[in-house]
């Protein structure tokens, strides 16, 4: 069942390129609009909400803050992401204009279950974004629309992630849609970079090898820092938590501008500091984050700069340099979460640890 692999992870994380084309599948009408038929809320109740609040655990979670730059930037509405085990307990204000989306690979989890019984109670419409049919969560939810990554069997996610990602981008382009934000060629436009991701993502995993060499060169890393900005800030979240379950490194992700704040204490030569760099076009934040990578290697950090193909001002501070396919800013999570995913799953193995079992854990979280 493995096909060839030796851990369904490493086999889930080469299935993203079809597990995200087939959660794309069939979404443009032949009037050019995005349909989400399975999304059972109607335009005019979409109209009518105020206010987005995402709320869901671990991975999932880092979705949904990828989902709030791209709902905020494409509709306008505002947006919040809360952890699912702590939105219930602060009395959140939620009321009938209020859309909150759940998103869980699993749509198992009682964090998250709780929370949408929380919402609904407060006559909140809720649509699940959630990869297994039928599972207690989309059934409890006013709507859901399913990811296609297929089961996943490994703890870590990582087709779950990036099929949430697609989802989140879905509904965040419906929203827009059907608010009058954004107009067919627009969409069109946007799906149509959607729909070269599993290409681009499958150049990443035929070039891994790289990411391979240097997880067996860091075996030995006793803590390892993640830097990102705007989107690629959850992406430096992701790379940090799939690191400490599989890898059991102690491992941060920080948004690159807290750096000054606080993170820059920790930064020695042995501290490997992997960054995300925003794509060329979004310059401001590019050149800060390029500071930050000169500022962590002037103190003796090896750098590992995950940044677009050609940007050479990247690479100038790369001890360690992760070309990504050209994309637009919000897009790029879909692209740099994938050698993140390598990297974990790899010194994990390297380390002689069960990569589809890690200690401590199970892959849904049935208990609050
Ligand atoms: O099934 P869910 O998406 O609700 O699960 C949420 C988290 O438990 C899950 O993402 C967890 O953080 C993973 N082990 C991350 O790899």
């Amino acid at each position: 069942q493995k096909q060839g692999f030796d851990w369904y992870m490493r086999k889930e994380i080469f299935e993203q390129p079809t597990a995200v084309a087939d959660t794309l599948l069939g979404r443009l009408n032949d009037r050019g609009e995005l349909v989400l038929d399975e999304l059972r809320i109607s335009p005019e109740t979409l109209r009518r909400i105020n206010k987005v609040v995402i709320v869901a655990c671990g991975t999932s979670f880092y979705a949904g803050l990828v989902a709030k730059y791209a709902i905020e930037h494409w509709t306008r509405i505002p947006c919040e992401v809360e952890l699912a085990s702590e939105f219930r307990y602060r009395d959140p204000i939620v009321d009938p204009m209020t859309l909150v989306v759940t998103i869980s690979q699993s749509g198992e989890t009682a964090d998250t279950l709780m929370a949408i019984r929380h919402a609904r109670e407060q006559h909140a419409k809720v649509v699940a974004i959630c990869n297994t049919n039928g599972a207690t969560i989309p059934r409890e939810s006013d709507a859901v629309i399913y990811t296609h990554a297929g089961p996943e069997i490994g703890v870590a996610s990582t087709k779950g992630f990036t099929t949430q990602l697609v989802a989140c981008y879905l509904l965040g382009l419906y929203l827009a849609q059907v608010r009058g934000m954004k107009y067919g060629d627009e969409i069109a436009a946007l799906l149509g970079e959607l729909e070269r991701m599993p290409a681009a993502i499958q150049g990443l995993l035929d070039n891994s090898q790289p990411v391979l060499d240097l997880a067996a060169e860091l075996a030995d890393a006793t803590s390892v820092l993640f830097l990102g900005r705007h989107v690629g800030y959850p992406v430096a979240l992701e790379g940090a938590l799939k690191l400490k379950e599989l890898a059991y490194i102690h491992a941060e992700g920080f948004a690159a501008g807290e750096l000054k704040h606080g993170p820059i204490a920790l930064v020695s030569d042995e501290l490997p500091v992997f960054v995300i760099v925003p794509p060329r076009g979004r310059d401001q934040l590019r050149d800060k984050v390029i500071s930050n990578i000169a500022e962590v290697r002037a103190r003796g950090a090896r750098t590992i700069v995950l940044a677009e193909a050609g940007d050479e001002e990247a690479r100038a501070v790369a001890s360690n340099f992760i070309e990504l396919p050209k994309v637009s800013t919000l897009l790029q999570p879909l692209l740099a979460v994938v050698p993140l995913q390598l990297f974990a799953c790899e010194l994990a193995t390297v380390k002689g640890h069960d990569v589809d079992q890690p200690r401590n854990l199970a892959k849904s979280v049935t208990v609050e």
